[in-house]
């Protein structure tokens, strides 16, 4: 296993592994660590089966449901598609995965199973950087801070079952110590905050949206260029992520998503 950084402040590619072979458990481990210390991890080349695909994401963490249900792979309810063909609109905003769990994932895997000639990339953001470079007052600010988490309103497509399944309000703090790494990160998602605890939801969602455009500079961005066969790890728990909607709609993006449960957050 060889892994070579990809961008100064993250995003590193993993080469020597087929991950459509079993990892054993010195690798396991190697790549735990490889995931916390690079927050994005890229395989190229692989030749998947959805089992397979499954089998190798659960070297991150097991598994979980994914709450837009009508998106998931039928035969493999794990695995969420991602295309634009079916109504779903990019992830263009800054955010990080379902934060209305109380136990969010570790991490999102996706795998680039169709890719458009041009365009359609995912961008990576580091959070922990963020955090270090806040000021020092703003830092402590936001040490104090939690949101409130739900599903997105106004989505009309949302199903009943997820709503009730997933709906209720989760509170996260705004920092939050990786369990492996043990630094600290910036962590909310924008619009599944209904609030920050004590603020109105109007005023949370100025700041977060203030601190997003203050905190997002190219300095810690990896953006990744989609090439097919190829598997972006990205750990939640440190990072905030999204996607590119500049590529041609009659081509097809297809990515296959799965998340991996994590941690509660929390800051230590
Ligand atoms: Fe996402």
């Amino acid at each position: 296993m060889r892994i070579t950084p990809l961008h100064p402040a993250l995003g590193a590619e993993v080469a020597g592994i087929d991950l459509g072979q079993p990892i054993d458990a010195t690798t396991r481990q190697a790549l735990s660590h490889a995931l916390a210390d690079h927050l994005a991890l890229v395989f190229r080349d692989q030749a998947l089966t959805p089992a397979q695909y499954l089998a190798a994401a659960s070297v991150f963490g097991p598994p979980m449901e994914q709450h837009y249900s009508q998106h998931n792979m039928p035969e493999f309810p794990l695995i969420g598609l991602i295309w634009h063909q079916n109504g779903q609109q990019p992830a263009e905003q800054w955010h990080t995965d379902h934060t209305n769990r109380e136990r969010p994932p570790a991490a999102t895997i996706l795998y680039g199973v169709e890719i458009p000639s041009a365009g359609g990339g995912t961008s990576v953001a580091n959070m922990r950087a963020a955090y270090v470079a806040l000021p020092d007052d703003e830092r402590r600010r936001l040490e104090g801070l939690t949101t409130f988490n739900s599903l997105e309103r106004g989505r009309a497509d949302t199903r009943r079952e997820d709503q009730d399944k997933y709906g209720a309000p989760i509170e996260h703090p705004m920092v939050r110590t990786h369990p492996v790494h043990g630094s600290r990160a910036v962590y909310f998602h924008i619009s599944k905050a209904t609030h920050i605890a004590g603020m109105t939801p109007e005023a949370s969602q100025a700041y977060m949206s203030d601190l997003l455009e203050r905190m997002m500079r190219p300095e810690i961005v990896y953006h990744h260029a989609w090439r097919k066969g190829d598997v972006l790890v990205i750990d939640d728990r440190a990072t905030m992520h999204r996607a590119h909607g500049d590529y041609d709609r009659r081509e097809r993006r297809v990515l296959w998503r799965i998340i991996v449960e994590g941690d509660r957050p929390r800051l230590a």
